[in-house]
C-alpha cells in the first residue's frame, strides 16, 4: 500500500475517507480497553484511535515510542468534548483497519515527541538523528532550504551562473588557519580545503562568466563561538563591470525578496549604509546593532588639562547614556568593559542637581556641557571610556550590547535591523608589532582617491571599498571590489611586507590571470547559517546545521576527529608526533 496522506492533511471533512499513514509512534496513552496512538510524520502529528476488538487491538499494545507504522484506517470526526487545538489534526481521529510495524526501536536517548528537551546539548549531538525528529529542528531544516530556493530562483532571474569550485585546492588568504589534507600521489605535500571561494570567483570573472553565485561551504581553523563553525556555508557571489553600489543594490533586492517570500517581512530600502569611522565611533563596533540607539558621544575635549588624570591624558573619551543602574549592574559593566581592553569604566548619576556618584567630583567643571551634550535625564547613568579611539570605542561597544541584554533594548526596535557598514580602512596596523595587513583580503580594492597614499606615512588611512552587511549586531555578509589592476595589487602586496618573490610564491597563479585581462570586479559572501539563525531566531548556529560541530569543533555523532590507522597513513606519507 502506498501513503496517501501526510498525517496533518487530516480534516474533518474526510469523515469516513479510507487513509493510509506511515511514520513514527510519538506517544501511547493506555486505556482500559483502549489505546491512542499520537503518530507523528515530518508534517505533525494524529491520533489513532484503537478499541478492544479493533483487529489491531493486540498490535497496538505492543507499540512503543519511535517504532516505525504504517496504518491503514478510516477518518472519524471526533465527538464533542474529544476535540483537541492542541494541535491541527485535533478535530479527527484515525480509526485502523490494518496496523503494520515495519520496524522496532530502541528506547530513545530522550523524548522527541514534543515534550521539552532536557537532554544536553552533547547528547542531542550525539543522537543527532533522534533530535532533527523534533519538529523545530525540521523547521529550521524547511526554513533553510526554502530560503536557498528563493535565493537560486532569484539569482537565476537575474542571470548568475551556478558554479562549482574545488574543495580540495591551496591555502586561500582570509585569515583564518587551514584544515590540511595530505596528498597520496605527491606525498609531504598537502592540500588545504578552501577558507572562501574567493581567487576561484575572480578567476570565473576573469573568465569571463560574468555573474556567478554559489552556495559553497567553507573551512576556517579558528577559535569557535557561537556564531561560528568550523565547516560553514556561505552564499558567494562576484559580478564584472560593476562598482559597489550596483553590488550593494542588488543584494538588497535579494535580501528584501527572501525576507518577503519566506517570512512576510518587508525590509525597508534602501539600507541604511554607516562607514566604518561611524560605526566604531559612535556604537564601537564594526557591526553595530541598530535595532536601538544608545549611541556615544566624544567629550574628551571637556577634560584636556584638567587633574582627572584618566580622562585628561587620554585622546579619546567616549560616553553613553543609560538607564539608572544599581552598583551591581554597573560592576557587572565594568567587568564587561576590561575584558574588553578597557582600564575600567567610569560612570555619573545625573541627580536632581546635577552629576552625583562615581567620579562625579572630577566632572563638576563639565557637568553642564556633559548633560547638555549627552541629554542624560534625571535617574540616567552616564559610562564612560577613555583611552585610544579604537580600544575606548570598542570597550564601550561591548557595554552597549551588554546593556541590551540587561534591559532587553532591542525590543522596542524593529524585528529585523539590516544595514551595510562601508569604508572600512583597506589596512590594520598591529599596535604592538607595526607590521601592516590586509583588512578584509589582499584582492580588496582601494578607493581610488586614496591609492597614492601607499607607501606613505598615512597608508593607514586608505580606504578600502570593501562592505559588511549587518543584522541585527551580527556580520552576515562581506565583500569588496577587486583590485583588477596588477600594478595596484602590487602595491597592495607591498604596503603588507610581500615582496614579489613571496607574492609569487603563494599567488602566482592569480597574478599571471590577473594579467590576462581582468575585467573591474567585485562580490560578497553572505555567512548563510548566520543568516538562517538570525531569520528563525535561533542563538545558536548549531540549531541550523543538520549535523554541526560541538563547541570544542567535535562531532560527537561520527566521532570526528579520529585516529587512523597506521597503514593509511603511510600511505600518504604521514607521521604523527603528538606534543604531548
Ligand atoms: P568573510 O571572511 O567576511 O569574506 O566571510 C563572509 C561571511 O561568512 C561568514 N563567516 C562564518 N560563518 C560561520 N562560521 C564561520 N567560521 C564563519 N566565518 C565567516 C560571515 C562573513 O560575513 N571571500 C570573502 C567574501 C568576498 O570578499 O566576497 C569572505 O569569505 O557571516
Ligand atoms: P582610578 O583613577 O584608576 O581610581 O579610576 C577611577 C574611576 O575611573 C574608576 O571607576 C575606573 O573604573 C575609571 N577609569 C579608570 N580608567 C578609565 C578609562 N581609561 N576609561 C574609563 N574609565 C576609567
Amino acid at each position: 500500500m502506498k501513503r496517501t496522506h501526510y498525517v496533518s492533511e487530516l480534516r474533518p471533512e474526510m469523515q469516513g475517507q479510507q487513509v493510509v499513514l506511515q511514520g513514527w509512534v510519538n506517544r501511547v496513552r493506555d486505556f482500559p480497553e483502549q489505546y491512542f496512538v499520537i503518530l507523528r510524520d515530518r508534517s505533525g502529528i494524529a491520533q489513532l484511535t484503537v478499541e478492544a476488538g479493533n483487529p489491531a487491538y493486540a498490535l497496538a499494545g505492543e507499540l512503543r515510542g519511535e517504532y516505525v507504522v504504517e496504518v491503514t484506517g478510516t477518518v472519524r470526526e471526533r465527538g464533542e468534548g474529544q476535540r483537541t487545538d492542541a494541535y491541527a489534526t485535533g478535530g479527527v481521529e484515525v480509526i485502523p483497519t490494518e496496523l503494520k510495524i515495519l520496524n522496532r526501536a530502541v528506547t530513545p536517548a530522550f523524548q522527541v515527541d514534543g515534550s521539552p528537551v532536557t537532554a544536553s546539548e552533547d547528547i542531542r549531538l550525539k543522537y543527532r538523528y533522534l533530535d532533527l525528529r523534533r519538529r523545530e529542528m525540521q523547521e529550521v531544516l524547511r526554513l533553510r532550504s526554502r530560503v536557498q530556493a528563493e535565493i537560486t530562483r532569484y539569482l537565476d532571474d537575474q542571470g548568475f551562473i551556478n558554479v562549482e569550485t574545488p574543495m580540495l585546492t591551496r591555502s586561500t588568504p582570509e585569515g583564518a588557519r587551514d584544515f590540511l589534507v595530505p596528498s597520496r600521489l605527491s606525498q609531504g605535500e598537502f592540500y588545504a580545503l578552501p577558507q572562501s571561494p574567493q581567487l576561484f570567483k575572480q578567476l570565473l570573472m576573469i573568465a569571463g562568466l560574468d555573474r556567478y553565485y554559489q552556495f559553497a561551504r567553507c573551512f576556517r581553523d579558528e577559535d569557535l563561538r557561537a556564531d561560528r563553525q568550523p565547516d560553514f556555508t556561505q552564499l558567494d557571489m562576484e559580478m564584472s563591470f560593476v562598482e559597489q553600489g550596483d553590488v550593494l543594490d542588488l543584494n538588497e533586492g535579494l535580501l528584501r525578496h527572501v525576507f518577503q517570500a519566506v517570512l512576510g517581512e518587508t525590509l525597508p530600502t534602501p539600507f541604511p549604509r554607516i562607514s566604518y569611522f561611524e560605526a566604531m565611533d559612535r556604537y564601537g563596533s564594526d557591526k553595530p546593532d541598530l535595532r536601538f540607539d544608545h549611541s556615544f558621544t566624544e567629550v574628551g575635549d571637556l577634560f584636556r588639562g584638567g587633574e582627572f588624570k584618566a580622562f585628561s591624558e587620554a585622546a579619546n573619551v567616549k560616553v553613553m547614556v543609560a538607564p539608572e543602574l544599581t552598583r551591581k549592574q554597573i560592576d557587572e559593566l565594568e567587568r564587561v568593559a576590561k575584558q574588553n581592553g578597557a582600564k575600567g569604566l567610569a560612570w555619573a548619576k545625573r541627580g536632581s542637581d546635577g552629576l552625583s556618584g562615581g567620579v562625579s567630583k572630577f566632572l563638576q567643571d563639565a557637568a553642564a556641557e556633559l548633560i547638555s551634550r549627552t541629554g542624560v535625564q534625571e535617574g540616567q547613568t552616564l559610562l564612560f571610556s577613555a583611552g585610544e579611539w579604537r580600544p575606548a570605542a570598542e570597550a564601550l561597544g561591548a557595554v552597549r550590547n551588554a546593556l541590551r541584554d540587561l534591559f532587553s533594548l532591542a525590543a522596542g526596535g524593529p524585528k529585523f535591523h539590516i544595514g551595510w557598514v562601508t569604508d572600512f580602512p583597506q589596512l590594520d596596523q598591529d599596535p604592538e608589532t607595526g607590521t601592516w595587513t590586509y583588512m578584509h583580503h589582499p584582492f580588496t580594492a582601494p578607493h581610488p582617491d586614496d591609492v597614492a597614499l601607499f607607501g606613505t606615512p598615512r597608508q593607514g588611512e586608505i580606504r578600502a571599498q570593501a562592505y559588511d552587511l549587518v543584522l541585527n549586531g551580527f556580520e552576515v555578509g562581506g565583500g569588496s571590489i577587486r583590485i583588477h589592476q596588477p600594478e595596484v595589487q602590487a602595491q597592495m602586496f607591498a604596503a603588507i611586507g610581500f615582496d614579489e618573490a613571496a607574492a609569487r610564491a603563494k599567488f602566482g597563479f592569480f597574478l599571471d590571470a590577473l594579467e590576462s585581462g581582468t575585467p573591474p570586479h567585485g562580490g560578497i559572501a553572505w555567512g548563510f547559517d548566520r543568516l538562517i539563525m538570525l531569520m528563525s531566531g535561533a542563538s545558536n548556529i548549531r540549531e541550523v546545521i543538520a549535523f554541526p560541530k560541538n563547541n570544542r569543533g567535535l562531532d560527537l555523532m561520527a566521532l570526528a576527529p579520529s585516529p587512523v590507522d597506521d597503514a593509511q597513513l603511510a600511505e600518504v606519507g604521514v607521521q604523527v608526533r603528538t606534543t604531548e
